[in-house]
């Protein structure tokens, strides 16, 4: 069956595309990731396979991405410009997936769009009288699948958070499928907007799968990027390599609720958008500006090798396996290593694995979407706290 995936994060850069062709095991479409202990490798003669064939991004025009940022940091918005965005979006999608499938030649049979998440609570919390946690990704499923002529899986969350669950982290289930061994204890750790992990031990079952947000990826960053240096982030990480990290300020962050708190737990810009960014700078004082990005790229490697030390059994790992927007800073990267080393973990990235660091999420879709159109439940309810699976997502039939 040939998927398409489609990602946009909470970076609100862009869309992903990724083309996979997905064989099950038995020819049948048979589960990728069994759910009883047993692993593909164990699971029969005939492993299931996710093969990549092409995978493409398209930027938001400017307008669109400051529409996004401003939806999501907004207290209140005008409830006809949510709606005219969910319906642009579901536009914008559809382009970005046939633009990608007529340049690569490949006819679909499956799409499932992650969507733009706009709101994300996923701690219940008391709302009129109730206990409620809620989610809201925008992009109309029915506008990709009207457009492609294929079924479109979109709005995945809700039915994780239905079953008790936070609606995320929802990838653990694809870096289970790709990234367990035997033999080798493996971390999955990706740097969007949010930064998030899934450590997989050797031999794991997909019970022993531990999955959470770690804090900051590039959010931060990028907000201190466009407020001291009108630029969108730190190219190639040029301007934190230049600075002094200010080590009272991150020993004060670090000690913030967040970090502290025993996962399952997720973050999003509710945690670290525009007023954690502004709390940021005033810590910083006077600093020079190339300090105070150096900080908050310290931020983002600190907090993730701190969840390592205090929430993943240590010594169970070999490696940690990084994807994401954030590989493309080296200074992020080589701080990252620093950290890893003192910890005996060996940094490797997902490209070696056939991932490229920009197509996983939008893979993970397309084989979350694949198990939904077969009827299978697809999140990690030891990552995401629910009670039990949960078949993710809505179907709009093209
Ligand atoms: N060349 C680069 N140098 C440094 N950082 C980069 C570069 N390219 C992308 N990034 C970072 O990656 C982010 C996007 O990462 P991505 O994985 O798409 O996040 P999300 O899933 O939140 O959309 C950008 O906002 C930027 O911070
Ligand atoms: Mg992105």
């Amino acid at each position: 069956m040939i998927v398409a995936g489609v990602m946009s994060g909470t970076s609100a850069d862009g869309i992903n595309v990724a083309l996979v062709e997905i064989v099950s095991g038995d020819g049948t479409g048979a589960s990728l990731v069994p759910r009883q202990g047993r692993t593909r490798a164990t699971a029969g003669a005939h492993p299931s396979t996710i093969t990549l064939l092409a995978h493409a991004e398209f930027p938001f025009p400017t307008p669109v991405r400051q529409t996004i940022l401003k939806t999501m940091n907004a207290d209140s918005a005008s409830v006809a410009d949510l709606a005219r965005l969910n319906f642009l979006l579901g536009e914008l999608y559809a382009e970005a997936v046939v633009k990608t499938a007529r340049k690569y030649r490949v006819k679909l049979d499956l799409v499932g769009c992650h969507g733009q998440t706009i709101y994300h609570q996923g701690e219940a919390a008391r709302f009129l009288g109730h206990k409620i946690a809620a989610t809201w990704q925008t992009g109309e499923g029915a506008v990709i699948a009207a457009r492609l002529e294929v079924p479109v899986i979109s709005d995945f969350r809700p039915a994780d958070m239905a079953a008790g669950g936070k609606g995320a982290p929802l990838v653990p289930f694809f870096d289970y499928f790709v990234y367990r061994d035997d033999r080798v204890g493996r971390i999955a750790q990706n740097i969007g907007g949010i930064a998030n992990l899934t450590a997989i031990p050797a031999g794991a079952s997909l019970r022993d799968v531990i999955a959470f947000d770690t804090g900051p990826g590039n959010m931060v960053m990028d907000a201190v990027m466009q407020e001291l240096c009108g630029r969108r982030f730190d190219r190639d990480g040029k301007i934190a390599a230049s600075g002094r990290v200010l080590e009272p300020v991150i020993s004060r962050l670090l000690r913030a609720e967040f970090f502290r708190r025993q996962p399952p737990k997720t973050a999003g810009r509710e945690e670290f958008g525009r007023e954690y960014v502004r709390r940021f700078l005033r810590m910083c004082g006077s600093a020079k500006k190339a300090d105070m990005v150096a900080t908050a790229t310290a931020l983002t490697t600190r907090s993730i090798a701190d969840a390592v030390r205090r929430f993943v059994v240590r010594g169970r790992y070999q490696e940690m396996i990084v994807s994401g927007g954030g590989t493309k800073n080296s200074t992020l990267m080589t701080r990252l290593q620093d950290e890893l080393a003192a910890m005996n973990l060996a940094l490797r990235r997902s490209d070696e694995f056939g991932i490229p660091s920009g197509a996983k999420e939008a893979m993970a879709f397309a084989a979350m979407a694949y198990e939904t159109w077969h009827g299978r439940a697809s999140n990690v309810p030891s990552a995401t706290g629910a009670e039990g699976p949960a078949i993710l997502g809505k179907i709009s039939y093209g």
